[in-house]
């Protein structure tokens, strides 16, 4: 497998990291994960953004304008130009002495992956969710590497054979390990703001204009844990996992028939038909 860093496309085991790198000894660095869908990025932009967005909010002084062209050359070499796979985008804040504050001299350190990559089944049956306490940082918006979290709440789903871990911050859910969590109660659909507690995902963003294109009621509210085994429907969004029915948050069951969702159901229909 070819990989790309600084500049360079080699095999992976010749991918050669500084053991001083501050995205290694800190977590000081940002990601972005997308999907190439036959021959164009799904909302390749709108991840590329993102990217800028979270470099400037850590203050990482780092031009994305060549990436295009890089991940293009990253494709050709990995054998995956105009194929389904997902493209893994790391930036840090390179290499220096240890020291906390932000170094005055050196530059980034940029890698990227790109694997093949295989859309989910919508019509894969419901998924099974644990709730577990939102202890992440105040800047969950930061599109982060240090995911500590993030990992040992989905560790604790999988332990259990679940497939998510639903954080609860103050009584209300913000979202999910590596997705955000919508809900919808009488025809309305629900879901956490976008501010510092959650991730703004792309697929959230695509999932509010679906809403507001289809006339479904939409809104930007956090779902109080009590209210959770009240709810009518939820889903899981992001990238890797698109739209997903979930079954089952803890020992509550949404869809004891093992069907999905009308509402869900509705916008995974929508979100297939859009442009790839
Ligand atoms: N995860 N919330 C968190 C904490 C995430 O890590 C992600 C994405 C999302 C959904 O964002 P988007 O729709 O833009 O993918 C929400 C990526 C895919 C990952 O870490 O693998």
């Amino acid at each position: 497998e070819k990989v790309y860093i600084n500049g360079r496309i080699v095999p992976h085991h010749e991918a050669k990291i500084s053991i001083f790198d501050r995205g290694f000894l800190f977590g000081d660095g940002v990601y972005e994960v997308m999907v190439q869908i036959g021959e164009t990025f799904f909302y390749g932009k709108e991840h590329l953004d993102r990217l800028v967005g979270c470099l400037k909010k850590i203050k990482l002084d780092f031009d994305v304008s060549t990436l295009p062209k890089e991940i293009e050359r990253l494709l050709t070499a990995s054998k995956l130009n105009a194929k389904d796979c997902l493209v893994y985008i790391q930036v840090t804040r390179g290499v220096a002495v240890r020291k906390h504050s932000f170094p005055k001299t050196g530059k980034p350190t940029i890698i990227m992956y790109a694997t093949p990559f295989t859309l989910p089944d919508i019509n894969q049956k419901s998924i099974a969710t644990i709730t577990t306490e939102d202890n992440r940082w105040h800047r969950c918006d930061i599109k982060a590497t240090s995911l500590l979290g993030n990992v040992m709440a989905n560790d604790q789903a999988a332990e259990q054979g679940m497939y998510e871990s639903i954080f609860i911050r103050d009584g209300r859910v913000t979202e999910a390990s590596h997705c955000n969590v919508f809900f919808v109660k009488n025809s309305i659909v629900y879901t956490h703001p976008a501010d510092t507690y959650i991730l703004d995902g792309i697929t959230r963003q695509i999932i509010i204009q679906l809403c507001k294109d289809l006339k479904i009621a939409f809104r930007e509210e956090p779902i109080l844990e009590e209210n959770l085994t009240t709810m009518d429907e939820a889903f899981l969004s992001g990238t890797t996992t698109q739209i997903a029915s979930i079954g089952r948050i803890d020992d509550h069951l949404f869809d004891p028939d093992g069907s999905i969702g009308p509402i869900t159901r509705k916008l995974q229909q929508a979100f297939l038909e859009l442009k790839r």
